[in-house]
């Protein structure tokens, strides 16, 4: 982390001067309060009215620049699409092909649709889908300014996705569908859209092993793509039942280590005293990919 980016609801603080209800814990909390919290969260994120600390910490262009996007990509997508919060670089890993459609989960502010839609070129299609209306209105005006007319944004759930069966060839997310509270249901939902033969190229944060109580009960945890991450076999299993095969890890790495600097003064508070070192080796950000049979 660093201080230009303050965290979005560190417990208590961040929430209450909103005035919304996200604060608190988020283990045992109902899908609709966690649905809520990420929702606040990332709305004031979208509004411009907070910079984030959700799934990656520090400013944009470091996380990204840490997480592989290149200087020209960054540089060609509009001001205001790359928010640094993603975990991975699911559209370098994706082989986009020219005329495809693409499918990206939880689009925030647009910056992989926008790197996406140039690599299907116009022949191609892409579809971004968020929850946020705030995202959704800060996406749109993104491809507005950019004038790419091959992308659209959609405002729905991943749990029940706004997209036809059997219709998308790839299906792209970063740092998302750890904040999805049913994620066989996600699973599931991606399967129902993509294509025979169709695949799915995914970044996201798991679990080598489970997390510290003290971590579970901070609701900023979760909306940091912590503290609802599966365990990693979990996910890989869920991806499975969802009828995707070809399951392949592409990357893994400790997310402790790719975003988290111990010395900062914002991780001591989030911390509150509970040790960094509990965490280190248990978040993974990884990069899968599978196919629809
Ligand atoms: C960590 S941000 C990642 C944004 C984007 N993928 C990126 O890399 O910049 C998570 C995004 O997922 C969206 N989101 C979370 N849960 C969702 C759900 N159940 N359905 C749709 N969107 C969701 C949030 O609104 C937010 O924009």
């Amino acid at each position: 982390m660093s201080e230009e980016r303050p965290v979005v609801d560190e417990k208590g603080s961040a929430c209450r001067e909103s005035g919304a209800s996200c604060c608190g814990t988020a283990a045992g909390a109902a899908p609709a309060d966690v649905k809520a919290l990420v929702r606040e969260a990332y709305g004031r994120i979208g509004a411009g009215e907070r910079q984030g600390c959700g799934c990656g910490c520090g400013s944009a262009a470091r996380v990204s620049a840490h997480l592989g996007y290149g200087t020209a990509d960054l540089s060609a997508v509009p001001d205001g699409a790359n928010l640094g919060l993603g975990c991975g670089n699911p559209t370098a890993l994706a082989s986009l092909q020219p005329g495809e459609t693409v499918l990206d989960l939880g689009s925030g502010g647009g910056l992989d649709c926008f790197l996406a839609a140039k690599r299907v070129g116009l022949a191609g299609k892409v579809i971004g889908v968020d929850m946020t209306p705030e995202m959704i209105e800060r996406a749109r005006d993104n491809a507005q300014r950019g004038g790419y007319i091959n992308v659209e944004f959609r405002q729905g759930d991943i749990e029940a996705l706004p997209v036809a069966g059997a219709s998308v060839d790839v299906v792209i997310s970063n740092c998302v569908l750890n904040l999805v509270p049913d994620k066989a249901r996600a699973f599931g939902e991606i399967s129902r859209v993509l294509k025979p033969g169709g695949r799915m190229m995914v970044s996201d944060m798991v679990l080598s092993r489970p997390l510290p109580a003290w971590v579970k009960e901070l609701g900023s945890a979760y909306t940091a793509c912590v503290a609802g991450a599966a365990l990693r076999d979990d996910y890989l299993r869920l991806i499975r039942e969802a009828g995707l095969g070809d399951v392949d890890v592409l990357d893994e790495r400790d997310a402790a280590a790719m975003f988290v600097n111990a010395n900062d003064p914002l991780v001591s508070r989030l911390l509150g005293g509970n040790a960094l070192e509990d965490l280190r080796g248990a978040v993974l950000s990884i990069s899968v990919r599978a196919v629809k049979g």
